[in-house]
């Protein structure tokens, strides 16, 4: 049996005035893997942990299969939780590790054919003798998951299992999990702070900043159409390339974006999104360009679509397979707060509350990703960063190339720039290009 979970406006709130987790909705479809992601303090634990049972829901509801379940006791949600320090009882083996909740669910059945057939799916019959100090990080997590999945659940929820590893053993294991959650078409509930985890695992991804769902879709949707400046630097390595612009659209002339001394030259006749940034002008826009939009060659080379910018060579980064060239273009880049650090918001006043179920309400309501404040502050640019900002990398533009080609320090390099995969957002942070009406799942 596998299982629906459904969160509708959902809030959490540990100590009075603060959410850490702020209405949240969120429908996950019998046996999805459906990944929770987003920076350490967001609210990703504490959701797992009010789905688990093992904190109560302070405001919303939750169904599961339907039934609403906020007081369902843990016990009676037949779900099996898998956490990031996988607890294994030292002084049991692993067989008795995998057995045990078996034996609790039922004391008077033998559990050895469960726990042979768990230990086969998992690999590790030769590690049933053996105690947790006798066995490696990644063995003693297969252990943990053998435990979680001895007992049939209906749901599993993880929360971050693999980050005590290593990168390559957390490589194969996240193969390892992909593949058992599907063969057992179970519904699944993944946290992590890793956007690559998060992209390879989940059939969906939900973003949370500040305990605020800011978008869930298919990995390919919230990398190709990110609704906020916010998912659009979250997800993706390198960083997307995030740049102060200036819409210029004049009655009589070519419209453009200016980068500070260097412009983009939007292509005529104008494509119906960069049409529909015409609104925008005069004002400042963050300009939004993932590394596979710009590619280092002549303007002679340039392509239908493809505009000249120049950039300074300020830092290489050799990755063996490429380099990532660091361009200074002399713009400035934005500064997107919150992509490392928590986002702890005061609960709204009770005057506001006062006024739920009226239009204006509502449209608040709509605005989602609003709600934990602008993602973007352009204005905010020019102070010195936070500490838990990010650290500073030379230049502002990303570029991925081929190792062969031979770059140095301080040289002037002419850069294409493919305006199909151009980004614009808002100075809230909110995407306004590609057009955000267009619908993700028409994409896919
Ligand atoms: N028991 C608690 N009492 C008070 N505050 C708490 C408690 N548990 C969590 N918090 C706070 O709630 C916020 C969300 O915590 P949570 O553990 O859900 O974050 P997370 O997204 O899982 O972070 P991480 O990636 O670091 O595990 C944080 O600001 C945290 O300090
Ligand atoms: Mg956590």
């Amino acid at each position: 049996m596998t299982r629906a979970i459904s969160l509708h406006d959902v809030s959490k709130a540990y100590t009075r005035d603060i959410r850490v987790v702020d209405r949240l909705s969120l429908d996950i479809a019998p046996g999805e893997f459906l990944v929770l992601l987003g920076p350490s303090g967001c609210g990703k634990s504490t959701v797992l942990r009010m789905i688990a049972g093992l904190e109560d829901i302070d405001e919303g509801r939750l169904f599961l299969d339907g039934e609403y379940g906020n007081e369902l006791p843990p016990s009676d949600r037949d779900m099996a939780m898998v956490f990031q320090n996988f607890a294994l009882y030292p002084s049991m083996t692993s067989r008795d590790n995998i057995g045990f909740p078996l034996r609790i669910e039922s004391p008077g059945a033998d559990p050895a054919p469960r726990v042979d057939a768990t230990a086969r799916m998992l690999g590790i019959e030769d590690l049933l003798d053996r105690f947790p100090a006798q066995l490696s990080g990644g063995e003693r997590q297969r252990v943990a998951m053998g435990r979680a999945i001895a007992r049939h659940p209906s749901a599993f929820l993880m929360d971050e299992p693999l980050s005590n590893l290593d990168a390559k053993l957390r490589n194969r294991l996240r193969a390892e999990i992909s593949q058992l959650t599907r063969e057992l078409g179970v519904t699944t509930v993944y946290v992590t702070h890793d956007q690559s985890e998060a992209m390879s695992l989940g059939d969906r991804v939900a973003v949370l900043r500040g305990g605020v769902l800011q978008q869930v879709g298919t990995p390919r949707t919230v990398y190709a159409l990110p609704s906020n400046v916010f998912v659009a630097a979250f997800i993706g390595t390198p960083r997307i390339n995030l740049l102060r612009g200036l819409v210029r659209a004049p009655l009589d002339g070519a419209m453009t974006i200016s980068l500070g001394k260097q412009f983009l030259r939007l292509p005529e006749p104008l494509s119906l999104d960069h049409q529909l940034l015409r609104v925008q002008q005069g004002r400042e826009v963050i300009v939004g360009l993932r590394s596979e939009a710009v590619r280092i060659a002549k303007p002679s080379a340039a392509r239908t679509g493809e505009v000249a910018l120049t950039g300074l060579v300020e830092h290489l980064e050799f990755q063996g397979h490429e380099v990532l060239v660091h361009f200074n273009t002399g713009s400035r880049p934005a500064v997107v707060p919150d992509l490392e650090a928590p986002r702890p918001r005061p609960e709204r006043p009770a005057r506001r509350r006062r006024r739920e179920g009226t239009v204006l309400h509502r449209l608040r309501e709509r605005a989602g990703a609003l709600r934990a404040g602008p993602v973007a502050t352009l204005d905010r640019s020019e102070q010195p960063a936070p500490a838990s900002a990010e650290p500073r990398v030379p230049g502002d533009l990303i570029v991925r190339t081929t190792p062969d080609i031979r770059l140095r320090h301080g040289m002037q390099v002419p850069l294409l720039v493919d305006l199909a995969h151009l980004f614009v957002f808002d100075q809230q942070g909110e995407r306004i290009c590609p057009n955000p009406a267009r619908l993700p799942d028409l994409e896919e």
